[in-house]
């Protein structure tokens, strides 16, 4: 039985130092619960000479993250440096060196997933990643752990603090985009590259991972539907609003009954009614709906350094309680029931259309016209006030049709002289 655990931090920024800070906050306590001192032994960073908010001896700092793989002393690798490449040979030369690997990175393993898992398990080497999705909320354990006697009909998750935090000013306060990103920024809720953030691809790396943990098999990135924020326009917000629903950034996960799942992170708009509509700032959600179960609901902070220091304490007493007794799972499982995406093109949802049009009679016959020549039904139309440009907007909901049908309708729509502005296509979810 070892007392002490040997911890080797690559990467000591937003979240790195967190966890340091932390285990020296908690650690004693840690202690208690777990059975066993965790000692940080070294630090992998890019610049040695930055100035840092936390401190921790200079003797721990390299800037050489293969100096944690070849010391003996270090049982337990933290990746937290962000990136891909340099990540992904970190973590197999990891499993290959036996050390148990933690990781917050969720691109590294929506990318690699199939291939990081696939050497775990031949290694028996557990590859552990609460962090990597939703923050400070356990919903990789839940799936993982408590959910495991559940067939998962849906998850539905505001997976994206930045875009979340960004929506709710944007739609509250009536702030800008810009300046409410740099402040997502400075708190420390960004990516290195904020692009991933406010183009979906964040959520998407969290989406893919919740799908491939709850149906047994690594979905591929190119199945996924990805939109961003950035397409949002404070009118859309307004709008949305006079209809009932609050746009929010939703990872919509299910399965149907042929075994056929689908994944998509688009701007949506959700009831006003839905408690996920009522995740605000850099606050997640994920509501799971299970077979056996029912519905369940996960809240909490999805990034910043607290809430995911939290997730990483978890995950290392959970590689202590491995390394004191190597167990089943590696992390992740992969089973034979479901296996295959939808085709985008084939996934059904309700729409919010808006238009800027002609202010003249008879343009609403020519868009339900379209609209109708298509098998596309109207669920209904308000004609805001306001100009956009030399047009006026009209704003359309529109019945179930699949997403192919839908988008070759509004490359129609576009063509109609009496539609004078790209129109704008978002997702609208009943959560049925
Ligand atoms: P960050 O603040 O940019 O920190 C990255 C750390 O990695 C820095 O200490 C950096 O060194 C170090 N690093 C980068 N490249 C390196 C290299 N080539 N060799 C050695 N060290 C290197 O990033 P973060 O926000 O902590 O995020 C880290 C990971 O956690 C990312 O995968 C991110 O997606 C994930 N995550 C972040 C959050 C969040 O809220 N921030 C939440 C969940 C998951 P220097 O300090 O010298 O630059
Ligand atoms: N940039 C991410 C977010 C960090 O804003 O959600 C947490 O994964």
């Amino acid at each position: 039985m070892k007392n002490t655990i040997g911890v080797g931090l690559a990467g000591f920024g937003t979240v790195g130092a967190g966890v340091y800070a932390n285990l020296l906050k908690n650690g004693a306590l840690l202690e208690q619960r777990t059975g066993v001192r965790f000692e940080v032994r070294k630090i992998a960073v890019r610049d040695l000479s930055k100035a840092r908010d936390v401190e921790a001896p200079v003797a721990l700092f390299t800037s050489n993250p293969d100096d944690l793989l070849g010391d003996p002393g270090i049982d337990v690798v933290v990746e937290l440096m962000g990136g891909v490449e340099l990540p992904l040979r970190f973590v197999k030369k990891a499993i290959g060196a036996g050390k148990v690997v933690v990781t917050g990175n969720k691109a590294l393993l929506a990318e690699h997933g199939a291939e990081i898992f696939e050497l775990a398990a031949a290694k028996r080497v557990p590859v552990l990643y609460e962090a990597a999705v939703a923050g400070g909320i356990p919903i990789i354990k839940s799936v993982r752990e408590a959910f495991v006697g559940n067939r998962f009909e849906a998850i539905h998750g505001i997976l994206n603090g930045t875009s979340n935090y960004i929506l709710s000013r944007m739609s509250d306060e009536g702030l800008d985009f810009a300046p409410v990103l740099a402040e997502a920024q400075k708190l420390g809720y960004a990516e290195a590259d904020p692009a991933l953030d406010v183009n979906g691809w964040d959520a998407a790396h969290k989406a893919i991972i919740l799908a491939s943990l709850a149906y047994g098999f690594w979905v591929d990135p190119k199945d996924v539907l990805v939109e961003g924020i950035e397409k949002i326009t404070a009118a859309d917000i307004g709008f949305a609003s006079e209809l009932g629903y609050r746009i929010k950034l939703l990872a919509s996960i299910k399965a149907d009954e042929g075994g056929e799942i689908e994944v998509r992170v688009v701007p949506t708009l959700i009831p006003k009614s839905h408690v996920l509509a009522s995740v605000n700032g850099v606050f997640n959600a994920v509501a799971v709906r299970g077979d056996v179960v029912g519905d369940a609901l996960f809240y909490g902070r999805g990034a910043g350094r607290n809430p995911t220091s939290s997730s990483v304490l978890g995950d290392l007493a959970e590689a202590a309680s491995f390394l004191q007794s190597p167990r089943g799972s590696v992390g992740f499982t992969s089973h034979g029931l479901y296996g295959r995406c939808k085709p985008v093109a084939g996934t059904v949802s309700k729409y919010y259309l808006r238009l800027g049009v002609e202010d003249r009679p008879g343009v609403l016959a020519q868009i339900a016209g379209a609209l109708g020549n298509a098998g596309i039904g109207i669920l209904s139309v308000i004609q805001p006030e306001g100009q956009i440009g030399d047009a006026v907007p009209l704003v359309l909901t529109l019945h179930d049709a699949p997403l192919g049908a839908m988008q070759a309708t509004l490359g129609k729509l576009a063509a109609l002289p009496c539609v004078k502005t790209e129109p704008m296509l978002l997702h609208m979810e009943s959560f049925a």
